[in-house]
């Protein structure tokens, strides 16, 4: 479905998701250590970290999970004019990994925690790595936009 725009919405919900998954990987990682000590031990320790990697990741769930209701009800508008076929197909295939990954992620984090279950945690791992390289290249991509085909692009989420 295509749309004129962004709506505000679906702008706030971008940065505000933006800012969380940041946090997780550079405030809220102690989780790793906790869950690594209590696959050993069976012992689990809940520090405020480890409160603040499940409440956030919960927000982003959510968050996300109305995030693509829009994105199903209102949709997106159409790729700039001058944007090269390939890339347009990889924005896309790129757009719908971040849409999927990040119901995944929580999900999975969520029961490799609370069952606990490791192959569920190593799922998690695999899940935050692809995360990472996805925004890498999902901001290399903007950046090329921006200064390369001059195509303003960034204006179309701000
Ligand atoms: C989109 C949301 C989430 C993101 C981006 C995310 C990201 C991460 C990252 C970056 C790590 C590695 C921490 C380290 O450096 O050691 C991690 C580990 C972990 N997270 Fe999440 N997380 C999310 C949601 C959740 C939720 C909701 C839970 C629920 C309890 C959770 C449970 C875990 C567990 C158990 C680990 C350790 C996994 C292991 O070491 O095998 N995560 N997560
Ligand atoms: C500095 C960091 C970021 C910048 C500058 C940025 C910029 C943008 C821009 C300009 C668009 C619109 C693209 C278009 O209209 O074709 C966009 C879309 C999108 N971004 Fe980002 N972004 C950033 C970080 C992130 C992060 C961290 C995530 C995921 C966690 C993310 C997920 C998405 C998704 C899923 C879309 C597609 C929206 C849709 O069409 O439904 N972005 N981003």
């Amino acid at each position: 479905m295509s749309a004129a725009s962004y709506s505000r919405a679906q702008k706030a919900l971008h940065w505000a998701i933006a800012l969380l998954v940041g946090l997780q990987y550079l405030a809220f990682d102690e989780i790793g250590r906790a869950f690594g000590m209590g696959m050993r031990s069976g012992e689990f320790t809940v520090t405020g970290g480890v409160r603040a990697h499940v409440v956030t990741g919960i927000a982003i769930l959510v968050l996300m999970l109305w995030r693509i209701g829009l994105r199903l009800t209102r949709g997106a508008p159409p790729p700039p004019a001058d944007e090269p076929p390939l890339a347009q197909r990889a924005a896309v295939a790129v757009h719908w990994a971040f849409y999927g990954l990040l119901v995944a992620l929580p999900v999975s984090g969520l029961l490799a925690w609370f069952l606990p279950s490791g192959p569920l945690g190593g799922l998690h791992d695999l899940g935050r790595m692809l995360l990472m390289w996805l925004v890498l290249l999902h901001v290399g991509a903007v950046l090329v936009h921006q200064i390369w085909w001059r195509t303003g692009l960034i204006r179309r989420m701000t």
